[in-house]
């Protein structure tokens, strides 16, 4: 019989990465592991259980929330306090952080930036969705309060980040900043198993993914590279395929083991991008560099922005490095002229 490594088998082989390993990281991990389990069986019962539709609230971003996105925040929020390795998470359905102070919280060393659910509009019509989190040791010293500067730490400093995508299997995807590695949930032992090991994200891809919807607002560089993928070039394989679920998690998952790019640039109604940096680009862009992608805002890369704001935003450009040097070679040569 094959040996099958579990998640929590597997992070705990593993442990020995962190240097002031005490076991607290793979606790943290196996805690997301059941909150992602929680959140998979409600995602699979959608369609059949009133946990479907609108709560008729807005979050921090005016958007209109469903009821899985508050599902999926109280379960991964409920998890992470009870993990007692977290003292606090930035959570895009949370204007403020959210502090853990009490009981076993208050020795713990890590905060967590989280989308608790992603792609939520995708939820009534059976589409992948996902979770996306980011973990970083706090700056603040152990026994004081958590201060904002915990959450505002650049992506490069992420002690490591990952996804759930729940589609037509689960899968767990994280990195510790030792390259990407996918489990798979096993629905009959309730295990998340490790399925693709060590992932690389291909140098090449045929695949461009954004919103073409928005074309006529995106930066001039931006739709000159649309029109390039789009351009008959043998010697290229162009044209290229056009894939976009509305999932950033979906859609980065699929160009990461396929080879393709991702943009979310920025346009007249969003004009600072769309996706968020905390908990959105900046977690999926360190799994993309530790799978051998590259993540930019167009300019800089992503990891190293400073962030001001939990809830700011961010253009988001992600995938093969061979495609990311071509759109950033047309975003620098229409923005000069
Ligand atoms: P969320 O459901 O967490 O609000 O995120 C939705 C995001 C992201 O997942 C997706 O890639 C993007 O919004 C889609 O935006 P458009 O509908 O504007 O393309
Ligand atoms: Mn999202
Ligand atoms: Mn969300």
């Amino acid at each position: 019989m094959t040996k099958v490594t579990t998640l929590n088998q597997f992070i705990i082989e593993r442990q020995s990465e962190f240097p002031e390993a005490t076991g607290g990281f793979s606790r943290l991990l196996h805690h997301i592991g059941i909150a992602a389990k929680k959140v998979n069986r409600e995602v699979n019962k959608a369609g059949l259980v009133d946990i479907l539709g609108r709560t008729g609230v807005e979050n921090v971003q005016g958007e209109e929330q469903q009821k899985l996105d508050l599902y999926a925040n109280e379960t991964f929020l409920d998890e992470l306090r009870a993990s007692g390795e977290c003292c606090g998470v930035a959570s895009e359905e949370n204007e403020e952080v959210v502090l853990f102070e009490e009981g076993l919280a208050q020795g713990a060393r890590y905060v967590v930036c989280m989308d608790p659910l992603d792609g939520s509009s995708n939820i009534d019509v059976n589409v992948s969705v996902g979770t996306i989190f980011a973990i970083y040791r706090r700056l603040s010293p152990v026994g004081e309060r958590v201060g904002q500067g915990d959450f505002l730490q650049p992506g490069r400093a992420l002690a490591a980040a990952g996804y759930v995508i729940y589609g037509s299997s689960t899968m767990l995807v994280y990195s510790s900043g030792n390259g990407v590695n996918g489990f798979t949930l096993d629905p009959s032992i309730g295990e998340f198993c490790l399925s693709h090991p060590d992932i690389r994200f291909p140098q090449r891809g045929r695949i461009y993914s954004i919103n073409e919807g928005n074309y006529e607002r995106f930066p001039i560089g931006v739709k000159k590279y649309i029109k390039y993928c789009q351009e008959k070039d043998a010697r290229t394989e162009r044209p290229y395929t056009s894939r976009y679920i509305g999932s950033l998690v979906a859609d980065i998952h699929r160009n990461m083991l396929k080879g393709g790019i991702y943009i979310y640039p920025e346009t007249e109604s969003h004009p600072r991008g769309k996706l968020r940096l905390q908990y959105e680009c900046n977690p999926m862009a360190f799994i993309v560099e530790q799978a051998g992608g590259r993540a930019t805002d167009g300019e800089r890369r992503i990891l190293d922005l400073e962030p001001e704001d939990v809830h700011q935003r961010t253009p988001f450009y992600a995938g093969s490095e061979a495609m990311m040097e071509k759109v950033t070679d047309f975003l620098r040569f229409f923005d000069s002229i």
